[in-house]
């Protein structure tokens, strides 16, 4: 038996949360003495974010450390009056949750704070901390307006009044991803500090380096410019239609270091310590790859990691570079002053290329000097080593794949500088591509006995049990059934491969998928692990350790029947106001490839998967379900597709997800170049991939449809996230059969990629008796409060109850008690409505004695009231105590109702 023991893994994450966190101006304010009082400023720091909202932050948990707690948990001696009238007012101005899906505001409102009690903390308190907090998430991208991206004038007027009175004062940010820095000029805080969303652990993270327990080693994951208009994508990030990715490859950094380096307040991978570092490195190589050692010595006065970062500079040749791209980085270990250490960072000529999108279709290093600098911040690295190539080098010969068939001009660098171009346009025949990777049909076979069980134990091989599957079966196995579907753990996202009788009898089992990249969300409100957020976790630089956290997010999910984690979120920063960038990592792809390639690596060691998600493009929220990204083949190749491609083979990805949107005018989940050119083919991907839930699919040319698997399994997107019902469900997959637009041999293709996936995992293994239990030790045990006693029905035979009344809101859990005077068999309908958006996903979970019994999620009904169905629903207790759990707000309850089907005495389960 394997075990997790909770304690280790809210140390681990604590560590996590305290090496991200990354401290930007510091004169003299941090570390805090623990020995003298300090003064916290902002509601913030009773209300953490743990992190950003919509799938990806909807982990129940039992308790959130926030700032302040982890300040006092530690130690710390807080000013009582000013937390007490902190404390006073957030009681009185509670958290806004907003309504429904994506409908959380940006940030919450702030305590308006008076001269005099910051005047009287001042005299008391050595330091004050401010803490700014911010959210945003899936569907609701940030905006350029206070309290989004910009500050509040309430929250300028507390910093405004804290400056006044405070000698020392420092800015904590509590942040999915970074915001307007002005306030540095306009308020001179003595320190700022981004704590980004840390989860669970955050604020025991912050009290670590608050309080010098830690220093400081985190790095920013993004360039900090000055105004959010100096971003290259500012011009085009907005458009709901297109976005033109007219700054090409120039994303984040090699943008502004190649044309804009005055625009910068803080450079990518920026980050101060609490001592100091001397970096010396040498290097041998060349155009075959470098070898490049760094010495790192802590010349400072305490204990401190520190990370080296390699950025090559290529000749700026025909194909146009960025001044620097980041091709290596290692963390150090902890170096105690006086201390010193080697690290060995290897480079790849596929690091140091570029993609030539123009004719050559291949990863090339052109002729010229190679300069590879070696720092701890892209605009401090010195130079350390060049090199000359002789001639331009073709380190990969591809085939186009993906080029844009919209016309438009991206930014180029020339000899003279910035410029802009005609992007290159596509001439690949789609059509042609599908024939070309056209797979052998296996004959059908017939029935034949054999299970995959005996597939599993050697018995028997994969092809011989997929020729037994008829259509029928083979429809199935495309079909994602959810959300909550009854096959797997309650509470999660989807069920995939034995979602039908036949499928199940043949022993393939329902493998479970839960969101999301910050831990496993449970809507039937069980309690998990909340992670810190992608941002955070980027800033750390530091792959083991993200290694060892994950391994126990593995061992979690296990001890939940969960086999795949939706996470990581793998797109890029493109823009600072993407509201998903706290789950994304970085600007950078090759930042982003490698964390998520450590992450899987955690994952992978016990036997559990990460889905990288979202393949690709998904960019921006707004309107994210239609929304086209025109970008050429080499941003693709370079900027959007690198990180994928980085996990795919260094980090063994088995499992991918596609996006709601269009890359180049085709739905992702009908796109054959992205998923079988580039991602089978050329990279080598052997697991399967699945769409964004009830993601759009279409055939080039065509108008999206939901029900289109025909043009979703050709490309090799295998499975459709999600159907209600696996075993039934109004694709077009039989007709397309039937007529021959869609082959046997392409679905057969789609059962093998899903089911050779289901072999490995932990799923399988229970099937055949030859799974390892996970133990969890030390866990809180769980309460649910309910007011059953009060609120008791009479059901004597059939009764609806009226649930006008009913409040709903995210977490909320509404109980009652039927007195059922005839046991028996019951139907049980449950009516809502909503006027959320048609996408929204407000799941209800009903419980009856403790028993999950399902999660029906509504979406947007136009205010129309919809109906979920529990067919047989046994009654057989006197007294049945319900639960309902609200896993969102924005749903208007209107009635349930309970039919009696059958008595008691009819069914043999009599227990009366
Ligand atoms: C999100 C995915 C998520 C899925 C399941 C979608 O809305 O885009 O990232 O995994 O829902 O909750």
């Amino acid at each position: 038996m394997a075990i997790l023991d909770w304690n280790k893994y809210l140390e681990k994450a604590a560590e996590v949360n305290a090496e991200g966190a990354v401290l930007l101006k510091n004169d003299g304010v941090l570390p805090l003495d623990k020995n003298s009082e300090i003064s916290v400023f902002g509601r913030i720091q009773l209300d953490y974010y743990k992190s950003g909202t919509g799938s990806g932050g909807m982990v129940n948990v039992a308790k959130v450390t926030g700032i302040v707690d982890g300040l006092l948990e530690a130690g710390a001696k807080l000013n009582g009056k000013v937390l007490k009238t902190y404390r006073d007012w957030v009681a009185e101005h509670p958290y806004d949750y907003g309504e429904g899906w994506g409908g959380e505001p940006w940030c919450q409102q702030e305590m308006p704070l008076s001269d005099e009690l910051a005047a009287e903390a001042a005299e008391t308190s050595d330091a004050a901390l401010c803490v700014i907090g911010r959210t945003a998430g899936e569907e609701q991208d940030n905006s350029c307006k206070a309290g989004s991206y910009l500050l509040t004038d309430a929250e300028k007027d507390m910093l405004r009044t804290v400056r006044k009175h405070f000698k020392k004062m420092a800015v904590l940010l509590n942040v999915g991803n970074i915001i307007d820095m002005g306030f540095v000029d306009e308020f001179s805080p003595d320190g700022v500090m981004y704590l980004w969303q840390g989860g669970m652990t955050g604020g025991t993270g912050a009290a670590k380096v608050l309080l010098g327990e830690v220093s400081p080693s985190g790095k920013l994951p993004d360039t900090i410019a000055f105004d959010i208009a100096d971003y290259p994508s500012d011009k085009n990030f907005h458009d709901r239609d297109r976005n033109f990715y007219a700054e090409d490859i120039f994303v984040g950094y090699r943008y502004f270091e190649t044309f804009a380096k005055d625009k910068v307040r803080y450079p990518f991978g920026f980050g101060l310590s609490y001592t100091d570092f001397e970096i010396t490195a040498e290097a041998v190589g060349g155009a075959e790859g470098v070898k490049l050692t760094a010495k790192v010595k802590n010349i400072g006065s305490c204990a401190g990691k520190e990370v080296v970062q390699v950025y090559i500079e290529a000749p700026n040749g025909r194909l146009g570079k960025a001044a620097r791209v980041l091709c290596g980085f290692e963390k150090t270990p902890l170096l105690a002053a006086g201390e010193e250490c080697t690290l060995d960072i290897d480079i790849d000529s596929r690091s140091m290329a570029s993609y030539d999108d123009s004719g050559a279709y291949a990863w090339v290093m052109e002729a010229g000097e190679y300069n590879i600098y070696a720092g701890s911040d892209v605009r401090s690295a010195k130079k350390v080593y060049s090199f000359t190539a002789a001639e331009d080098i073709v380190i990969e010969q591809l085939e186009q794949a993906l080029a844009p068939v919209t016309e438009f001009e991206r930014m180029v660098r020339t000899e003279n500088g910035l410029a802009y171009k005609k992007v290159p346009m596509s001439k690949v025949d789609e059509k042609a591509r599908r024939l070309q990777f056209m797979p052998e049909e296996i004959t059908q076979s017939g029935d034949k006995g054999i299970t995959l069980a005996d597939v599993a134990e050697g018995r028997n091989d994969l092809d011989s049990f997929i020729a037994q599957l008829d259509d029928n079966d083979l429809n199935c196995l495309v079909r994602g059934e959810g959300m909550c579907s009854p096959k797997v753990t309650p509470g999660t996202a989807a069920a995939f491969g034995g979602v039908s009788d036949r499928l199940a009898e043949r022993k393939v089992p329902a493998g479970c998928c839960s969101d999301g990249p910050s831990g496993m969300r449970l809507d039937v409100g069980t309690k998990a692990f909340s992670l810190p957020n992608g941002t955070l976790i980027a800033a750390t630089f530091n792959k083991p350790l993200l290694t060892e956290l994950f391994t126990m997010t593995g061992l979690e999910m296990r001890a939940n029947k969960v086999d795949c984690l939706l996470g990581p979120g793998m797109n890029i920063h493109r823009h600072p106001l993407n509201g998903r960038n706290f789950e994304y990592f970085s600007e950078d792809p090759f930042l982003t490839g490698k964390m998520a390639a450590a992450e899987l690596k955690g994952l992978h060691s016990v036997g559990v998967e990460g889905t990288i998600k979202h393949f690709c493009g998904n960019n921006q929220e707004t309107n994210r379900h239609f929304l086209d990204s025109a970008v050429s083949e080499r941003a693709l190749r370079e900027i959007y597709l690198r990180g994928f491609e980085i996990a795919v083979k260094e980090g063994g990805a088995k499992s991918i997800m596609t996006t709601y949107g269009k890359v180049n005018d085709l739905w992702t989940a009908g796109s054959i170049d992205l998923n079988t050119t580039i991602l089978r083919h050329e990279w080598g991907f052997t697991g399967f991939t699945m769409t964004d839930w009830w993601a759009n699919i279409n055939d080039r040319g065509c108008k999206p449809d939901k029900d289109n698997f025909a043009a979703m399994v050709r490309a090799q997107n295998d499975v459709y996230m999600v159907c209600a019902d696996g075993g039934k469900h109004t694709d077009n997959v039989a007709a397309s059969l039937e007529n021959g637009e869609l082959r046997r041999a392409e679905l057969q293709r789609a059962a093998r990629n899903v089911l050779s996936f289901i072999l490995g995992t932990h799923a399988m293994k229970r099937v055949t008796g030859s799974d390892e239990t996970v133990e969890v030790i030390n866990k809180p045990a769980e309460t649910v409060d309910d007011g059953a006693a009060e609120r008791v029905f009479t059901l004597d035979g059939g009764l609806t109850i009226d649930m006008t009344a009913v409040k709903t809101a995210r977490n909320l859990d509404y109980s009652f008690t039927l007195d059922v005077t005839q046991l028996g068999q019951y139907r049980m309908e449950i009516t809502a409505s909503s006027t959320q958006s048609e996408l929204a996903q407000m799941p209800v979970t009903v419980f009856s004695m403790g028993t999950a019994w399902g999660t029906f999620t509504w979406n947007g009904t136009g205010g129309e009231p919809v109906t979920f169905t529990i067919d047989e629903m046994p009654l057989f207790s006197r007294y049945t105590i319900f639960r309902l759990h609200f896993g969102l707000g924005g749903l208007d309850m209107r009635s349930i109702t309970f039919t009696k089907l059958r008595s008691a005495e009819n069914t043999g389960l009599s227990n009366s």
